[in-house]
């Protein structure tokens, strides 16, 4: 991946449930679009993961499992990086400095952080209060020039823009300060039953709320007949209408479609024939990663090679910034 002009682009998932068609309409099929045109760098970001408690052998699991799914979505392991965030001792490393370098205050905004410490009110640990900085440590390790998120994570682009510049106006310039890359359509899929949440991996409440990647077809196809809608029976975006506006965001960015040509296509219709549409869109978009994923997952000597070659590239690159880092603050330098 190196000797070329190519910009670099840098995304993480965490292994934290199995992944929902939020976050494949909001990142992975933009990872995937995106790999011709730059070099790419994707992380299954397990570090990020245990802020919240994890079963070990489970994250172990669902670690390979995402990088599996990396494979089945088409990622290219030869053209491009696909880690293990632990992997890369970088990683906590350059989280320790950053942090330095980052004020309590900014923390306190981050609504991820609100979110999550109201979830999980007997574990508000230090680290889901530092997770934007090694957030930040992941994407500016690689110099990386654009990062494909969705769009709850434009907070965490914004605080790390913050911190790059800070450190380069002391130091220099050793970050490259990265651009979000955030789609129009998939950038916030909401949920099924509650419109007006976004559709989470780590919901375990509401089934029927999230679809899963790895869902069968015909539980895709329920679960989006019983997606609330409202009375107007009219399909059209509109705020009064989360329910179908968000089943019309779901069927653009799965088609490539315009949310003006899906709307224009489905005037008239019923909100039975829409939806039989919708899921009938869905389930000819995931059922090839489905049986990829079915390969993929069962070759564990393969995935384990994939995790550590690519945590060997990445390491070399991350160190490069690392050691800049480390000499930039007075770290010892030896001859
Ligand atoms: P995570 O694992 O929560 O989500 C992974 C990606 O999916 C997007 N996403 C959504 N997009 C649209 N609609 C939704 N309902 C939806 N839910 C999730 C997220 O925006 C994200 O792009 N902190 C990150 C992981 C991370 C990371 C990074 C990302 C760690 N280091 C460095 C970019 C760069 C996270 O929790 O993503």
């Amino acid at each position: 991946m190196s000797g070329d002009n190519k910009k670099i682009i840098y995304s993480a998932m965490q292994p934290s449930g199995i992944p929902s068609l939020g976050n494949y309409l909001g990142a992975l099929k933009n990872w995937k679009n995106l790999q011709d045109e730059y070099n790419c760098i994707f992380a299954a970001a397990n570090m990020h993961a245990i802020t919240v408690r994890q079963d070990p052998t489970e994250l172990r699991q669902r670690t390979r499992d995402l990088i599996a799914l990396f494979l089945s979505i088409g990622l290219d392991p030869e053209k491009h990086i696909i880690y293990v965030q632990s992997d890369v001792k970088a990683h906590a490393e350059i989280a320790w400095i950053l942090n330095c370098f980052t004020y309590m205050g900014e923390l306190n905004r981050m609504t991820q952080f609100k979110d999550k410490s109201a979830k999980h009110a007997d574990n508000i640990n230090a680290g889901l209060y530092t997770y934007p900085v090694l957030m930040a440590g992941d994407i500016l390790l690689y110099q990386s020039d654009l990062v494909p998120v969705g769009a709850d994570q434009k907070q965490h682009l914004e605080i790390c823009r913050d911190i790059a510049g800070r450190f380069n106006s002391v130091y220099g310039n050793v970050f490259k300060i990265p651009d979000p890359y955030i789609p129009k359509a998939g950038a916030r899929i909401m949920g099924l039953q509650n419109p007006e949440k976004k559709m989470s991996k780590s919901e375990s409440d509401n089934m029927n709320n999230v679809i899963y990647i790895l869902d069968e077809p015909n539980v895709i196809k329920n679960k989006i007949k019983r997606a609330v809608t409202d009375s107007d029976a009219e399909v059209r975006y509109g705020e009064d209408k989360p329910g179908i506006s968000n089943l019309l965001n779901i069927y653009s960015s799965v088609t490539g479609k315009s949310p003006e040509e899906s709307e224009a296509e489905f005037k008239g219709f019923g909100y039975g024939e829409f939806k039989e549409a919708v899921g009938e869109a869905v389930v000819k978009e995931l059922e090839p990663i489905q049986s990829k994923f079915k390969e993929y997952s069962a070759d564990r000597a393969y995935v384990e090679k994939v995790m550590k070659e690519g945590a060997e590239k990445a390491a070399y690159i991350a160190q490069k910034t690392l050691s800049k880092v480390k000499k930039k603050v007075g770290f010892p330098v030896y001859k």
